[in-house]
């Protein structure tokens, strides 16, 4: 049996190396952009695994800002400056708009079926117009301001009541986001408490569950390189993400059962939700894709996963807010003069508040929580910059090496809110300003880029408003651990546990 299997393995890297030779004789009659020379089976892997964004920054030094790499049997282009990212995102846009396939998007969101892994068409432009209609629209957001402000306060609550205790910050921010948008696109919120005594998930699971959605949608999945080899699944990530599914699936089937009960019982009197314009979907007979539960399934998957990314952004700003103590001065002295003592920030304050708007967008320049936006693959064959592309090419952006190249950004590495401030207050986020682009640019950037920023700003200036933020027992600020998950997303990679005391009267504190 083992040399039966040896035998096969044999003729596999015999015929795949044979593929490899072909493709490259190909190729050689293309203008690649540069790069360095690749290996056969797994082209140039060797020189960015494990270090992912160290190594596509040296070798984007290198090669400059097109650079052709092959990952695995995938050719790709690493796109390094403000100029190429125009090319790909502005230009070529249409062309780019399509997401290459991987195991993430097969297990953690229905075989593809969510806005964020489904290829570019009709499917995807049906179920983004629904979400941006019902859900991230102006109207909407505004319809929605209380349910945002509510959340906020509970988790404020939530922290007076454990004041003094050390407490993992992120896990009650990721909650309090989960409640804002099951509230937003189902109408009511799943209490970790309810759901846990109906037996859908353990005690303690629901943060953890959302942690662990939003590393594996950011793995680098050798499998997905290297197809061949991803039943060995060498990093373990796909037993993790079959694992993950498994819970997910059970949560998510709890939530639709639940609104098709209310639909049932309250007939037209029910509020209208996003979801419910996805269950008007299925009942519709649609030549061009069959709407199924699944779908419903992927789509909420998508935005829960969403919203989990304002959590990592907020747990950045903190993070930065501790080492650079200025920082944390001023943005006080703001919420000082602007909300005063006796309550709390509210929406309507936002406008008044830009040093705390400025915090936020220079988070998400130093850490963005997609360093290299999510990938993208060619449709067709297309030059770019005297390059031949070919179709089927995979684009990274690497927003990374544009927001810390000196020649973008006056002293990049550091934390610097006032570049937000001044006339830098018109550098936008919304994909219009090629050197900060949190949520991407062109036809696949992020459509909640309005609740995304909202949910951070709110949540922030509240928590820093309320609380007096303490490291753990003896820790100085400057040994807070700034350590990054290396992947297509840039979490921290150790959690940040402090210790929360309230600055306000007590009685702001009683809702
Ligand atoms: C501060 C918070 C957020 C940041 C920094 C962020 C960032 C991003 C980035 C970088 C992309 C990839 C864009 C590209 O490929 O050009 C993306 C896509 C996406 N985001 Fe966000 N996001 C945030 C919040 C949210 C929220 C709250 C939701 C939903 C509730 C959401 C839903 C999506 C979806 C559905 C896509 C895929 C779009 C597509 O492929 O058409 N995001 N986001």
């Amino acid at each position: 049996m083992a040399s039966l299997i040896c035998m096969v393995m044999g003729s596999l890297l015999l015929f795949k190396i044979f593929c490899d030779l072909f493709n490259r004789q190909r190729q050689r009659q293309l203008k690649l952009p540069p790069g360095p020379k690749a290996w056969p089976i797994i082209g140039n892997l060797n020189l960015i695994y494990p270090f992912f964004h160290l190594s596509i920054h040296g070798l984007a030094l290198k090669y400059g800002p097109i650079m052709h790499l092959r990952l695995g049997c995938h050719s790709a282009i690493i796109v390094s400056s403000v100029d190429m990212a125009k090319q790909f995102l502005k230009i070529h846009d249409r062309n780019f708009s399509y997401r290459p396939k991987s195991m993430a998007g097969k297990y953690l969101f229905y075989d593809y079926c969510n806005i964020t892994f489904s290829p570019y068409g009709p499917y995807w432009c049906q179920i983004r117009k629904i979400c941006q209609e019902e859900l991230f629209s102006s109207s909407q957001l505004q319809l929605h301001q209380c349910i945002c402000a509510q959340e906020v306060k509970s988790l404020v609550g939530f922290l007076f009541v454990n004041a003094g205790k050390l407490i993992v910050i992120k896990h009650h921010i990721s909650t309090a986001g989960f409640n804002m948008i099951c509230r937003m696109v189902a109408g009511q919120k799943y209490p970790n408490q309810s759901l846990v005594e109906k037996g859908i998930v353990g005690s303690d699971e629901l943060p953890k569950m959302l942690d662990e959605l939003f590393l594996l949608t950011g793995v680098l999945n050798i499998g997905d390189l290297v197809p061949w080899i991803n039943f060995l699944d060498l990093q373990g990530y796909v037993k993790r993400m079959k694992n993950l599914r498994k819970k997910f699936d059970k949560l998510l089937d709890h939530i639709i059962d639940d609104i098709k009960t209310t639909r049932r019982v309250q007939g037209d009197s029910k509020i209208r939700t996003m979801v419910d314009a996805l269950f008007d979907l299925l009942e519709e007979p649609n030549p061009e894709f069959c709407f199924t539960r699944k779908h419903i399934k992927a789509v909420l998957q998508d935005m829960i996963g969403g919203i989990e990314t304002s959590t990592a952004v907020t747990e950045w700003a903190i993070s930065e807010l501790l080492r650079n103590h200025q920082s944390l001065e001023k943005a006080r002295e703001e919420l000082e003069m602007v909300i005063g003592n006796e309550r709390w920030v509210e929406e309507k304050d936002v406008p008044q508040l830009p040093y705390m708007e400025a915090i936020v967008k220079e988070t998400m320049r130093l850490h963005p929580v997609g360093p290299m936006l999510a990938p993208r693959i060619s449709n067709e064959h297309c030059n770019i910059a005297g390059y031949d592309i070919p179709a089927k090419t995979r684009v990274f952006i690497n927003v990374l090496a544009i927001v810390r190249s000196p020649t973008v950004w006056e002293s990049p590495e550091n934390f610097i809110p006032e570049r937000f401030l001044d006339g830098g207050e018109n550098i936008d986020v919304i994909g219009q300003h090629f050197e900060l682009l949190p949520f991407g640019s062109g036809r696949r950037m992020c459509p909640a880029y309005n609740l995304g920023m909202k949910a951070v700003i709110l949540t922030l200036a509240n928590l820093l408003h309320g609380f007096e933020w303490k490291l753990p027992e003896k820790m100085q600020a400057c040994e807070l651990n700034m350590e990054e998950v290396v992947g297509l997303t840039m979490p921290r990679k150790v959690p940040l546990a402090l210790v929360a005391q309230p600055r306000l009267p007590n009685h702001v504190y009683h809702f």
